[in-house]
């Protein structure tokens, strides 16, 4: 048996005849997928009995009822023409009318999804929907199956007819990358909505703060890439847009710009790991220098970071770079003698050592 938050997924049984039937008699869910209305409750006895019996065939329940409210399938090799292979399968499904546009299947076929993957050892999970089933089709693209062709004329030997059909794919590796995906977007904090109005109050008359959002990114990459200090400390992968965005998620309430006359002169990047924080690329333009503008971004930096329960900060700076090994000095920010730091590359476009 599979549960989701709403569902069970669980083995047909001969006394679902009733249920199923009143389902699958509805001439808008049998024949959009393929397969005609049921005539009677013996037709859907049957179904059961001989469709409905492969080793991967659950019936839909709602929690509170045990009532088979649709059917759900990974059809194994022998039993699918979209693959010959054992560890390939594909899935089938379809719900109760009264059951649409509520999002129950797209949860159903997730679960299915885990279920062949990280049960049942599956590669790939191959889907397909007729021409015309954009339901269908809505599903597989909210689960993120990957479209991968149209074939024409395709029979459909229970309604005697050829039809279109588009066929997807989801593999392993892209049901894992998913995973992460959506395991990084639950842990990101939410934005705290305290340090804005902070801001306003701390702000001076020269220029305002702002915290840093992704639609920053072009002009503070201008700015990095404009001073020759920042410029060599920055990476294509970490510091690339995609990488930024990443950053400022997992971050969204530790990072601050300076902005003068609509433009960004400072800026710096402070994250952390729920233990220790780090300082990235502090940067303020050439012409606003020895203005306070860097410490007052250190320190409402170090504000944000004692509001999330952080103790401890470093920051990485090139020996040779004296104004920032004086600014630092200057801020409180010792340097660990008895320490090497070490790193080691995990992106072979990022050398180990830079
Ligand atoms: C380092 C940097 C961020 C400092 O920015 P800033 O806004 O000028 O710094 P502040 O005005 O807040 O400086 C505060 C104090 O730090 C020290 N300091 C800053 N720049 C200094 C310099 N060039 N020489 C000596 N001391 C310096 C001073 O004590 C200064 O106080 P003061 O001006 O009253 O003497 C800026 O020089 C910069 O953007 N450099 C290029 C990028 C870079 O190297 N970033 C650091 C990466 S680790």
């Amino acid at each position: 048996m599979l549960k989701t938050e709403r569902l069970i997924l669980r083995r047909w049984e001969d006394s679902d005849a009733e249920s199923l039937y009143k389902y699958a008699k509805d001439p808008d869910v049998g024949p959009i997928a393929g397969w005609p209305p049921h005539k009677n409750v013996e037709e859907s006895r049957d179904v059961i009995r001989n469709v409905f019996s492969g080793k991967e065939a659950y019936a839909i329940c709602l929690k509170e009822e045990n009532e088979a409210i649709g059917a759900i399938e990974l059809k194994l090799n022998g039993h699918t023409d979209m693959t010959d292979r054992d560890d390939e399968c594909e899935m089938g499904y379809w719900i109760g009318k009264p059951f649409w546009g509520q999002g129950l299947m797209p949860e159903a076929v997730k679960e299915m999804l885990r279920h062949a993957f990280e049960d049942c050892g599956m590669q790939k999970v191959w889907i397909g929907y007729y021409e015309g089933n954009t339901k269908s089709k809505r599903v597989q693209e909210k689960c993120g199956f990957k479209y991968q062709w149209r074939s024409e004329d395709v029979d459909v030997p229970l309604m005697h007819e050829k039809r279109t059909g588009h066929v997807s794919l989801m593999t392993k590796e892209d049901w894992q990358a998913m995973q992460s995906r959506q395991r990084e977007e639950n842990s990101a904090p939410a934005k705290d909505m305290a340090v804005e109005q902070d801001l306003q109050l701390t702000m001076p008359a020269e220029y305002s703060i702002k915290q840093v959002t992704i639609d920053d990114y072009d002009a503070i990459y201008e700015l990095w890439t404009s001073t020759e200090q920042s410029r060599r400390a920055l990476n294509p992968v970490d510091d690339s847009r995609e990488g930024i965005e990443r950053y400022l998620k997992r971050n969204p309430n530790t990072c601050f710009a300076a902005v003068k006359d609509g433009r960004i002169i400072g800026v710096i990047l402070t994250g952390h790991d729920g233990r220790r924080a780090i300082v990235h690329h502090l940067c303020v333009h050439p012409d606003y220098r020895r203005m306070g503008i860097a410490g007052h971004l250190v320190a409402l930096a170090e504000d944000a970071l004692k509001r999330e329960g952080i103790q401890k900060i470093f920051g990485l700076v090139f020996k040779d770079n004296g104004p920032a090994n004086a600014f630092w000095e200057q801020q409180g920010y010792s340097i660990r003698t008895n320490l090497n730091y070490r790193n080691k590359s995990l992106n072979e476009d990022i050398p180990t050592g830079e």
